[in-house]
């Protein structure tokens, strides 16, 4: 890893246009792995990855994503899912509709932070058909894909990226003493 924890959190942006350079396996791996460990409720891991780099399928995902075209040109698609049946064995519907989701989402997180520390960019996808989603990517029909990560080399920006806009701490921050 290149950056400290912190600074991967700060300079997170998400991005959408890459290089056409490869990442290689070992990185995306490692990218997967961070997000493995992310927590889940009881431990159930309700999640499923792909990981994909095959040209055809990461058009059909572009497709399925309303024709957003930063899918299919990054290098490598990792596509995040959810079991919500695992958590509904555990914690019934709470289990199916909260936590997977919740889980799933910590997932991506953690994957996002790992692609900043390995100097790649990314972008949360997640305005997408689902059933055409899980179509192209032969799901069975327990399993909801909740999210695409597009994950490459940031092409260079003629210009500085402007900040991100951010809602006021005390818009949003309650402090209880
Ligand atoms: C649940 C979720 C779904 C998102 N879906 C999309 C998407 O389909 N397409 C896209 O370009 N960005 C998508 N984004 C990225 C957001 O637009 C982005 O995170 C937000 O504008 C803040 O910008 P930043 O990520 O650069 O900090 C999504 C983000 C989240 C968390």
């Amino acid at each position: 890893m290149t950056k400290d924890l912190f600074e991967a959190i700060r300079e997170r942006r998400s991005e959408r246009h890459f290089k056409s350079d490869p990442v290689h396996d070992d990185i995306v791996r490692r990218i997967v792995e961070c997000g493995l460990k992310a927590p889940s409720a009881g431990n159930m891991q309700p999640w499923q990855v792909v990981v994909v780099k095959r040209p055809e399928l990461k058009a059909s995902l572009s497709k399925a994503a309303f024709g957003q075209k930063f899918v299919e040109d990054a290098p490598v698609v990792i596509v995040v899912i959810a079991d919500p049946g695992r958590s509904a064995s555990k914690y019934g519907n709470r289990g199916s509709e909260l936590y997977s989701i919740q889980d799933t989402a910590a997932c991506v997180q953690n994957m996002l932070l790992a692609v900043v520390g390995f100097g790649l960019g990314a972008c949360w996808v997640g305005a997408f058909d689902e059933d055409a989603a899980g179509q192209a990517l032969e799901l069975p029909g327990h399993l909801r894909p909740v999210a695409m990560i597009p994950i490459g080399y940031p092409k260079e920006r003629p210009m500085p990226r402007r900040p991100r806009p951010e809602r006021p701490w005390d818009e949003v921050v309650t402090i209880i003493d």
